[in-house]
């Protein structure tokens, strides 16, 4: 997540037409105007997994629910902050009326130490070779954003490296992932436990794929994808500007 925030107007103002969703009507002002495009792939997501949901069999249904499993929508966030994307979706989920669970991973104390690749890789004046980002945040603030927001029932935490969190997940198959975490290893380290377990159509978003501060991000999803038959897609909120374009994959 790069810093600027923006705002994405229309000339003239349509009126708003409540018979759209959410993500269709204009203005989107401040953090809404950055999380366009999430907002339009997590649709996607709830999308393909609604339509995926109404194939199953009553037969399938049974069983999943049968051996615990009855949500239609998992969902992780790897890379939290202050939670402002993951309440974002955690309504939208909501508000589309599937059953679901959004597991948030961070270590909710900034970024961990800087990798050699990092080093390699990080502008040469980027502000985090010397000072710890996203450090002004905490656990219980998080929480507590959560449960304001409405939807702490559906919301999972996971505090600490992931390194430590992810294998500690249950094995289950995701229909979305956000991982906007920055640095190149934490993105290999998401790549390698979610990708092998998206399902069909599930969508993988990438924040940081086009930011300008953290350059070893497009390139641990360039390293990591090299070998994988799926396309990146790449959406863009209005005009071009740092880190507005975004990234998202969606699972063959
Ligand atoms: C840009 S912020 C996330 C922004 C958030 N998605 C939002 O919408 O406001 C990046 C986050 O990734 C977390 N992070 C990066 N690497 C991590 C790792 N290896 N383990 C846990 N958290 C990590 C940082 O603590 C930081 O909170």
């Amino acid at each position: 997540m790069d810093s600027a925030i923006t705002t994405v107007k229309p000339a003239t103002m349509p009126r708003f037409n409540s018979r759209l969703p959410f993500s269709a009507n204009l203005p989107y002002e401040g953090l809404l105007a950055e999380r366009l495009p999430l907002i339009h792939a997590f649709s996607l997501a709830l999308h393909h997994a609604a339509l995926a949901r109404m194939d199953l069999s009553v037969y399938r249904k049974a069983r999943a629910w049968l051996a615990g499993d009855d949500c239609a929508f998992h969902a992780a966030e790897c890379g939290v902050y202050m939670g402002n994307s993951l309440v974002a979706c955690a309504q939208m989920l909501r508000a589309s009326g599937l059953k679901g669970r959004f597991h948030a991973l961070d270590t909710f104390s900034g970024l961990p130490d800087l990798s050699e690749a990092d080093l390699r890789l990080a502008p040469e004046n980027a502000k985090y070779r010397a000072q710890k980002l996203f450090a002004d945040t905490s656990f219980e603030a998080v929480k507590a954003r959560v449960a304001e927001a409405g939807v702490s029932d559906s919301v999972v935490f996971h505090k600490g490296l992931f390194a430590d969190t992810l294998p500690q997940l249950s094995d289950v198959q995701y229909h979305f992932v956000n991982i906007d975490c920055d640095l190149f290893e934490p993105h290999i380290e998401c790549l390698d436990y979610f990708y092998p377990r998206m399902a069909r159509g599930g969508v993988i978003f990438f924040d940081d794929y086009d930011s300008r501060e953290f350059p070893m991000a497009r390139a641990a999803v360039d390293q990591f994808m090299r070998d994988k038959p799926e396309l990146l897609f790449h959406l863009r909120a209005g005009d071009d500007g740092p880190n507005r374009t975004k990234t998202y994959i969606v699972k063959y």
